[in-house]
């Protein structure tokens, strides 16, 4: 039967699609992408502390996907927020929840021995929505154009439908031996073979991009979830939809590929920027910090400072850093020579490391 946008897509043929062809484009797009993003990884290995980092990239992209989705906040928004400084506005405990989705998200891969199952899948959904829907199970899901309201994609219906491809899904991701193909072409078909089942009533967008970063993860691509392509779809989302519509209308796989190739390739050499800019300016700060405080220069306040940009003398004593007297010195210090920016808020003092919150915000 020919496809018709209008009904639910039960058509959705499993992967792999047999009328992908590798072209010699889409070669040259995959080895560029693999050595940009063992780049990246190799540059991961070699931190100290790589949980600083893994905190700061997932809060970002924590931020970035849910922009596409129209959650908007910002990156002092969400600082204030993770240090209990404001009250977290709608939006920014959403983008709190898309954070921990993700790290639910590898932590149940790893119970389940490195496989992402269905059950990941929709535990994911649940604390990104923060609701027990799960797989949707009524009819009338459809995608619409936000403008018009006509319809653009049906996906497929209901709950059986549902899950069956989903286990199909599961078993392409999870079985190496089923293919013969490269992890991140796989990646980017399993992104679109998930977006059209379009599982659940809401949230699949966020879901797969999570999907996405665990993968990389799970094929030892990544020893650590640092790479993202939200802020690249979020520069070119028309054509993110465009080229997924192209798929399952035309079966255009080759442009969806080279899209999600260049995403990679471009991410992981922006991700890797960011990432040096971040271990300069840590540097960069200790010696200043060694030259200010002298003897008492303390590692833990330094590090303190790239986890929690804003810092308020009660949070240096809340974790054991200093007493009163000795924290506040430290931190009047920091700021008369312009390491940290002292901010008040309501009756309270912040020192604010501006600089890293740059990083992160260009
Ligand atoms: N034609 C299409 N076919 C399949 N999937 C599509 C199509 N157009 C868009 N999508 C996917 O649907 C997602 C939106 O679905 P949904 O609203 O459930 O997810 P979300 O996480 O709430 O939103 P968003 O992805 O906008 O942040 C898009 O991000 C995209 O991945
Ligand atoms: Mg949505």
């Amino acid at each position: 039967m020919a496809y018709n946008k209008n009904t639910p897509y039960n058509d959705l043929p499993d992967l792999p699609p047999k009328s992908l062809q590798l072209s010699p484009e889409i070669y040259k797009n995959l080895i560029s992408a693999s050595r940009h993003l063992a780049e990246l990884n190799g540059l991961c290995s070699s931190i100290p502390e790589p949980q600083l980092l893994i905190n700061t990239i997932v809060l970002q992209e924590s931020k970035d996907s849910s922009a596409i989705e129209n959650i908007v906040t910002t990156q002092d928004e969400l600082y204030k927020a993770t240090t209990e400084i404001t009250e977290a506005t709608q939006s920014a405990k959403e983008v709190l929840s898309y954070r921990e989705a993700l790290y639910r998200g590898l932590e149940s891969m790893r119970k389940h021995k490195g496989l992402l199952l269905t059950k990941t899948m929709v535990e994911i959904v649940k604390t990104i929505k923060n609701n027990e829907a799960g797989i949707r199970n009524t009819p009338g899901t459809a995608l619409k154009n936000a403008i018009s309201g006509d319809v653009i994609y049906t996906p497929p219906c209901c709950e059986d439908e549902i899950i069956q491809k989903l286990s199909a899904l599961e078993k392409f991701i999870n079985d190496d031996e089923l293919s013969e193909l490269d992890p991140l072409i796989k990646m980017a078909l399993i992104h679109y073979q998930f977006e059209s089942i379009h599982p659940f009533s809401d949230g699949n967008g966020r879901t797969g991009r999570i999907i996405n970063a665990l993968y990389l993860v799970q094929q030892e691509l990544l020893s650590m979830p640092v790479l993202y392509l939200s802020s690249f779809i979020i520069k070119n989302k028309a054509l993110y939809y465009q080229l997924l519509r192209e798929v399952t209308e035309k079966e255009n796989w080759k442009d969806w590929v080279m899209y999600i190739l260049n995403g990679l390739i471009e991410t992981s050499q922006t991700t890797v920027q960011k990432i040096k800019k971040l271990l300069e300016l840590k540097e960069e700060t200790e010696a200043k910090m060694k030259k200010v405080l002298g003897a008492s220069y303390n590692h833990d306040l330094l590090q303190l400072m790239f986890t929690l940009p804003y810092l308020k003398i009660e949070v240096l004593e809340k974790r054991g850093l200093a007493h009163r007297q000795t924290a506040s010195t430290w931190l009047k210090k920091l700021s008369d020579s312009g390491i940290l920016v002292p901010q008040k808020v309501g009756r309270t003092n912040y020192y604010v490391n501006e600089k890293l919150i740059g990083i992160f915000s260009e």
